[in-house]
């Protein structure tokens, strides 16, 4: 088995203790609160991983892109995904239905007239139905319909459609308004005799407040397997409980205060969102990274009492793993210094 020491950087590694724990943890927190686990599988775009969340007990997978769900559906991952994107063209319903032939359930949300009619007559021509959930923004300012009226109006009208099946709800990530939103919104569709199996939410820092939306029948999370430096800052998650690590070394010390790693923004990617610079660096927590360039990363050392020499390796969290999975070919999951296993990242970069 290869050593760690020997993994040329940048390198992108998975602590599989910790990713093992992060899979067990999160599937016995939906088990313990009776809701179903729907892993987003766009943190890792890796089959093998979708399958390991199966095991633990997930009832299905999310995908955001058809791509996604093409490539798990060959590999066999999972017969119920939910697709959480607005499919939209007749090059993508096309590919849907294709899928929709393919497993037992696939589901698929949108928000507007548009997207509800091209899937129907999509639909009508494969002679398939589709399951819809309506997107609903309760409070995050991206896709959804704006009110609880609204949703109720937009999933009446498509049930209208041919071969539409209605199936629930879903928003991104749960907020605070979320449940007043799905509350009104569930009066509504009772009012109306209209049956709602599904009410899903998503997001990992939502899993800290689960119990306060009682009317969630899942939740999707993605960034819970990894975790990263955004988990860490809105305290969904530790240090010790972030998987992935970049793997760098330094190969400029031009000033007292500052190292040059091999990694930039090609690996660690730009995404900021709320945290301050750009990755945690393990081996010296006071460090920070202000500022990446594509295949530099500029390390701070002011803070730190130890400082790295040129050639010393470091392993840095980065801000958003998700969007690092998309970066790499491969990543290494690792395991007492030992590079336990290779994974290919069979979905990265199918953006379609
Ligand atoms: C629609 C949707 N559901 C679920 C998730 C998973 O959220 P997180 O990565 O915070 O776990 C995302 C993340 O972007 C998402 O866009």
């Amino acid at each position: 088995m290869t050593s760690v020491r020997d993994l040329d950087s940048p390198a992108v590694t998975i602590d599989l203790d910790i990713m093992e724990a992060n899979i067990k943890r999160l599937q016995e927190q939906m088990n313990h609160l009776g809701i179903a686990n729907r892993p987003h599988i766009k943190t890792h775009k890796i089959p093998a991983l979708g399958k390991l969340q199966m095991q633990a007990g997930a009832v299905g997978i999310t995908c955001q892109k058809l791509g996604e769900v093409e490539v798990f559906a060959d590999a066999g991952v999972a017969d119920d995904v939910l697709l959480t994107f607005n499919i939209l063209g007749w090059p993508k319903t096309e590919r849907l239905m294709a899928l929709t032939r393919r497993l037992k359930r696939l589901a698929v949300v949108f928000d507007n007239e548009v997207v509800a009619r091209g899937l129907s007559e999509a639909a009508r021509k494969a002679g398939v139905d589709v399951r819809f959930l309506i997107e609903c923004d309760t409070g995050f300012g991206r896709n959804g319909v704006q009110t609880p009226e609204a949703a109720f109006d937009l999933a009446r009208l498509a049930m209208k459609l041919p071969n539409m099946v209605f199936e629930g709800l879903m928003t991104f990530p749960n907020k605070e308004p979320t449940a007043g939103f799905f509350t009104r919104a569930l009066e509504l569709f009772k009012g109306a005799g209209i049956n709602v199996p599904v009410v899903s939410g998503g997001g990992t820092p939502a899993t800290m407040t689960l119990k306060d939306f009682p009317m969630l029948t899942e939740h999707r999370a993605g960034t819970y397997l990894y975790n990263d430096a955004m988990m860490v800052h809105s305290k969904a998650a530790t240090w010790a409980q972030c998987a992935m690590r970049v793997r760098a070394t330094v190969v400029s010390r031009p000033t007292d205060n500052r190292a040059i790693l091999d990694a930039g923004t090609k690996v660690l990617t730009s995404d900021q969102y709320y945290v301050q610079g750009f990755g945690h660096v393990i081996e010296y927590p006071e460090a920070t990274v202000p500022g990446l360039s594509e295949e530099h990363g500029t390390i701070d050392l002011t803070q730190c009492k130890e400082k790295p020499a040129v050639g010393d390796v470091v392993h840095v969290v980065p801000n958003h793993c998700c969007v690092v999975s998309n970066m790499v070919d491969q990543v290494y999951g690792v395991r007492g210094g030992k590079v336990e296993t290779t994974w290919k990242v069979a979905a990265r970069g199918l953006v379609t």
